[in-house]
């Protein structure tokens, strides 16, 4: 079956479906984007996904290509489209086109594009019953973190220098010390007393969907919270590490540096936070 992709109005073809060369996604990182999981043919979380998108559009003064109803009509089509049971689909606006300047272009229309694709929902679970590696490595983003950019040029270093190290992760650090986050998800330390600890979102991360469901699911579970800046040593002393994204859910981590977190095994509270996340977040019709 071929993939079907949505772009600026047509469902295309992967093969044939692309955006101009002067895009100002492809020429400067000029777009932002949004990755929402698909659980069982259902969007998850497109709520806070589909506002999230705003504040970044709003951020970098960057219109909203259709309003948010259509948006949705689009994802659930591509979605259908490509067959996608267990998933994610992935939007992803740009200021559009025009002749390569720094400057906005003045009337130009955002472009949009939808893709969507499978995940092995198995083959997750199974890395989450044994948990994963991860590195850390100095943070070297802009500070604008907090917008979802495309511009993910370091995260993608940050993710080859895990791999290379046989980790599957890598948490920035940064000049004080404090972990920030990850290339791709929120990190998270359990402490001896059995705080769960995160990072603030109002500076120096993403405002993770999933970090946000996730300490709704704390709350729920009774377990305490403290949203503050822990450091790397701290995070080596934690009985429990994991990290939070739309697509790998609560992820336990049983490596940092190559130390052994705890004992080793994903630990008791990222187990019950991933058994009870979809309890707890937006499941659409
Ligand atoms: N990444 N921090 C960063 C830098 C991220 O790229 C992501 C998500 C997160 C977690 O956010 P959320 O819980 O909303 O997925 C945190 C997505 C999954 C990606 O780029 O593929």
């Amino acid at each position: 079956m071929s993939r079907i992709a949505y772009v600026n109005g047509l469902y295309l073809p992967h093969a044939e479906a692309g955006v101009h060369i002067e895009d100002r996604g492809f020429q400067f990182a000029d777009g932002v984007y949004e990755v929402c999981e698909i659980l069982g043919g259902h969007l998850v979380d497109e709520t806070r996904h589909i506002d999230r998108l705003l504040r970044s559009l709003g951020e970098l003064r960057m219109a909203m290509p259709m309003s948010r109803a259509a948006l949705g009509v689009v994802m659930r089509e591509v979605v259908r489209r490509n067959r996608v049971r267990d998933g994610v689909v992935y939007v992803q606006v740009t200021r559009g086109v025009a002749r390569r300047d720094f400057l906005f272009p003045a009337g130009v229309a955002p472009t949009l594009v939808v893709t969507a694709r499978p995940a092995d929902r198995a083959k997750t679970e199974m890395t989450a019953a044994t948990g994963i590696s991860v590195i850390t490595l100095p943070e070297n983003r802009w500070e604008r973190v907090d917008i979802k950019t495309v511009g993910l040029l370091p995260n993608c270093l940050a993710k080859e220098a895990a791999k290379a190290a046989g980790a599957r992760e890598a948490w920035y650090v940064d000049r004080d010390g404090f972990i920030t986050e990850g290339g791709s998800s929120n990190a998270w330390i359990v402490s001896a007393g059995g705080a769960l600890i995160t990072r603030p979102a109002e500076f120096g991360i993403l405002r993770g969907i999933t970090r946000t469901v996730t300490l709704e699911v704390a709350r729920r579970l009774n377990l305490t919270v403290e949203e503050r800046p822990f450091a790397r040593e701290e995070a080596y002393a934690a009985v429990e590490a994991f990290g939070t994204s739309a697509s790998l859910g609560v992820m336990p981590v049983v490596r940092l540096d190559g130390r052994v977190v705890g004992d080793g095994k994903p630990g008791r509270a990222a187990r019950a936070l991933r058994a009870e996340f979809h309890k707890v977040a937006e499941i659409a019709p």
